[in-house]
């Protein structure tokens, strides 16, 4: 592979491993980053650009990783950088909404710029280290253009296709799972320590928590007749009372178990009562 040039804008934890990875692999490195001193790090291995302009101005490729597109459309959007971008390829790392995905890519082919957007599922020990997953989206001709360059970033490059917003979707919905099971585990574990149930009981019941389980609960909310004929959500938003009664017996602070009582009341409020809890999944539906 040839050696290509390389802007890196951001050089927090993110930025500053991939900047690292693209030195390690031979290509001519620009870096730039508000806090100056973040930058200086990189003296000897790598340019350091005074403004984002002159960053720019330096290689074909640009690498965003900065906190938000809030951020990244502050340094980018002018009117000077704008024009120095056209005709190259950026690559936006920091994270965001489908929505900021979506429009991030037309204002990239207003003006003439070639735009990957890339969703990160890793961590800064992952990057460069043959470990996790980057999901990329944009036109196939840029991602292929920029196979070679990107490739050692990380442990699997994961092209997902022209719809920019597709990988943050499927990002969110990853990370909505993992965080919203970790808040109901870490408020049920309260509840057992207040009730002097040891930790040791509970695990064998966490069996549910399987793929196989999982992925049949997933295929079963979207089926076009879900399963019924087990308990219904009446019977749920029933026993949801008593959970929150119970973390409000120990005094824990029960706001997790009324969301969930909350969740299920939404379902019989749009006349899923009687259905199974698979139901759910239609009551989060968008109203008509
Ligand atoms: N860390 C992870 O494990 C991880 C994993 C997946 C995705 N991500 C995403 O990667 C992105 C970077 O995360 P990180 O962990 O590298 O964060 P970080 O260490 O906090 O770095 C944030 C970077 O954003 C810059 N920044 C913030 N506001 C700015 C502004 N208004 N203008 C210009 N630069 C600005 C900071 O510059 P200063 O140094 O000047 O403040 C810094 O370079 C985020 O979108 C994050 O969600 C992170």
């Amino acid at each position: 592979m040839s050696s290509r040039t390389v802007t890196v804008l951001g050089l927090g934890w993110m930025g500053a491993a991939i900047a690292n990875t693209m030195i390690r692999e031979g290509h001519g490195v620009t870096v730039w980053n508000r806090i100056l001193e973040k930058s200086a790090t990189f003296a000897g291995r790598a340019e350091i650009a005074p403004t984002v302009l002159a960053a720019v101005e330096s290689s074909d490729v640009i690498f965003v990783c900065v906190v938000n597109y809030e951020a990244s459309d502050e340094m980018l959007q002018t009117p000077d950088v704008t024009a120095a971008l056209s005709g190259k390829t950026l690559v936006q790392f920091s994270s965001g909404t489908p929505e900021r995905a979506r429009e991030a890519g037309q204002w990239a082919r207003l003006h003439d710029v070639s735009y990957l957007d890339c969703t990160m599922s890793g961590g800064p020990l992952q990057i460069g280290n043959n470990l996790g997953t980057f999901f990329y989206t944009g036109r196939q001709e840029v991602f292929d253009a920029w196979r070679d360059v990107i490739t050692p970033l990380i442990g699997t490059s994961t092209y997902c296709g022209e719809e920019l917003g597709y990988a943050a979707a499927l990002d969110f919905a990853r990370l909505g799972a993992l965080t919203g099971v970790l808040t109901v585990l870490g408020n049920v574990v309260s509840l057992l320590q207040a009730e002097g149930v040891p930790l040791d009981e509970f695990v064998p019941a966490l069996g549910f928590l399987s793929s196989g389980f999982l992925e049949g609960a997933l295929r079963a909310m979207t089926a076009d007749e879900y399963p019924s004929g087990s308990a219904t959500l009446m019977t749920w938003r029933a026993w949801a009372d008593q959970f929150v009664q119970s973390e409000h017996d120990v005094g824990i602070d029960p706001r997790v178990a009324e969301l969930i009582r909350d969740c299920l009341a939404l379902g019989i409020e749009r006349g899923q009562g009687d259905d199974d809890i698979y139901a759910l999944f239609s009551a989060f539906g968008p109203t008509q």
